[in-house]
């Protein structure tokens, strides 16, 4: 139970001290990974509250500034938090190769904390300066993530999952790019920002970053959590890679410059692309060897989201140009289901991932065993229950402020909103509270009065 050495501290060969056996040396020290998710948690808080807050502006006009905010306490604070957390941790475990520095992937995780809230602060309360400054931040963050992600992600033939992160880092410099276009234009009204271009970030920043990392991701973390062995190399994994990214990459060219024929290519390929992500997690299903789970359960639900979002985008596409009002309203509800889909899917995998991240950590720190005196599981370290909760509030928030920004309804986007927050302080809550009575308990050396855990999870 007692630790000699400070756990978690780095060690000259950039692995860290109290690594217990099995756990790669290249994986960063947990605390990399756990500072982004837990942020993510508080973002998802903010952007809860941020809907909830501007539901009547965002009800009214999708694009205006109070909606710009909320959305970007969602896919800034929430979702690329969330995803840098586990870039971080998966660039390493997939290729094999430490980060280049800790030191970088923690100046990383100041500037993206410092982008994501003081971009929606600043066009919230209209604080120009203070947007400028998120503009810099994310400049800085892209190109620290970049110059640390380089060395692992040079490695050769890993196949899609790296593909997939090397691609998604080609992605957030062009979201971020982008981004720090339109925050400039912010100092001056220098040229005028139509929808069309405000969605080609969306578009960028969800599929061509956030979404391709989670498709490559996929490709890895299936086969291990839905114990679904595939021989051979997964073909629909490479497709649904590139294809959604490509589309992305064409869709956004088309939406920027106004090109009907790139938008409709991009949005083809695009389609292409998610399918083959939805087809890819159908074999994973069809293969799998463990019974159907709470993961299994996120992970379908996230994919139904994708259908909802394309059942949305369509007909919003088709209406645009001739009724305006309900268009914008319907592309709108599609961004927040496409968005759903990450949230879902992020929401069900940390479940899964941080129990393993903080395993690593209690082990470092000389625990072995849970609070049944057996051997310390991952199941452990969560309240299944209020996983299951956390499950109900996310789908229905997601759910709510999608019809409530599709039919302009303040009210269900107001519930969306309040069902997001819960959900942040849900997953926070949750996945601390055992870790923490853990630790505090063998730090102390007390007996542990945790509630009996739930059957231990076979996690391989
Ligand atoms: C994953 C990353 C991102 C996604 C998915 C995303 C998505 C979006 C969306 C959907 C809009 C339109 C919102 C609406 O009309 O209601 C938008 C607008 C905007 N975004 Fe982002 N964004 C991302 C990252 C960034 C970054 C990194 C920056 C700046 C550093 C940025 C700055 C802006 C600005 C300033 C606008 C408003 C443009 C205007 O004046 O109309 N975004 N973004």
């Amino acid at each position: 139970m007692s630790s000699e050495k400070r756990p978690g501290t780095m060690t000259t060969s950039g692995s860290w001290s109290g690594r217990p056996a099995g756990v790669p040396g290249a994986v960063p020290p947990p605390s990399v990974p756990l500072s982004f998710l837990m942020a993510a948690s508080v973002g998802l808080i903010a952007c809860g509250v941020a809907w909830a807050w501007v539901r009547r502006a965002a009800a009214a006009n999708p694009n205006s500034d109070p909606a710009i905010a909320a959305v970007h306490f969602g896919v800034l604070a929430a979702l690329t938090m969330g995803i840098l957390g586990a870039t971080h941790q998966f660039a390493a475990v997939i290729t094999g190769r430490p980060l280049r520095s800790v030191l970088l992937a923690r100046a990383t995780f100041v500037a993206w904390l410092a982008a994501s809230w003081l971009l929606p602060i600043g066009i919230g309360f209209e604080q120009t300066a203070v947007t400028a400054a998120s503009g810099g931040f994310a400049l800085l963050g892209l190109l620290l993530l970049a110059w640390n992600l380089a060395a692992p992600l040079s490695v050769r033939g890993k196949g899609a999952p790296v593909t997939a992160l090397r691609l998604a880092l080609l992605g957030a410099a062009a979201t971020t790019l982008l981004g720090a276009t339109f925050v400039g234009d912010r100092q001056g009204n220098w040229f005028v920002l139509s929808a069309h271009a405000d969605l080609a970030m969306g578009v960028l920043g969800l599929f061509a970053w956030l979404g391709v990392t989670y498709i490559g991701v996929a490709q890895k973390l299936w086969p291990m959590f839905m114990l679904a062995h595939m021989a051979g190399r997964h073909r629909v994994g490479t497709v649904a890679v590139w294809a959604t990214w490509l589309g992305a990459a064409v869709l956004a060219g088309g939406l920027a410059h106004g090109t009907l024929v790139a938008e409709w290519a991009g949005a083809g390929a695009l389609g292409i692309g998610l399918g083959a992500h939805l087809v890819s997690l159908w074999a994973h299903l069809r293969h799998r060897r463990r019974k159907a789970d709470l993961h299994v359960l996120f992970v379908v639900t996230a994919a139904a989201w994708l259908v909802v979002a394309a059942g949305l985008a369509l007909p919003g596409a088709l209406l645009l140009p001739h009724h305006y009002r309900t268009g914008v309203a319907l592309v709108a509800a599609a961004m927040v289901a496409s968005g759903g889909w990450l949230l879902e899917a992020l929401v069900g995998h940390v479940h899964k991932v941080e129990p393993f991240i903080v395993w690593s950590l209690l082990r470092s720190h000389g625990l072995r065993s849970g609070p049944s005196g057996k051997p310390l599981m991952f199941a452990d370290l969560y309240h299944h229950g209020w996983a299951a909760a956390t499950y109900g509030t996310v789908t229905a928030g997601i759910g709510a402020l999608c019809a409530g920004l599709g039919a302009s309804w303040p009210p269900a986007i107001a519930v969306g909103g309040a069902l997001l927050a819960a959900t942040g302080a849900l997953v926070a809550a949750n996945l601390s509270a055992r870790p923490l009575h853990l630790l505090a308990a063998a730090r102390t050396g007390t007996d542990l009065p945790v509630p009996a855990p739930t059957p231990p999870a076979r996690v391989h």
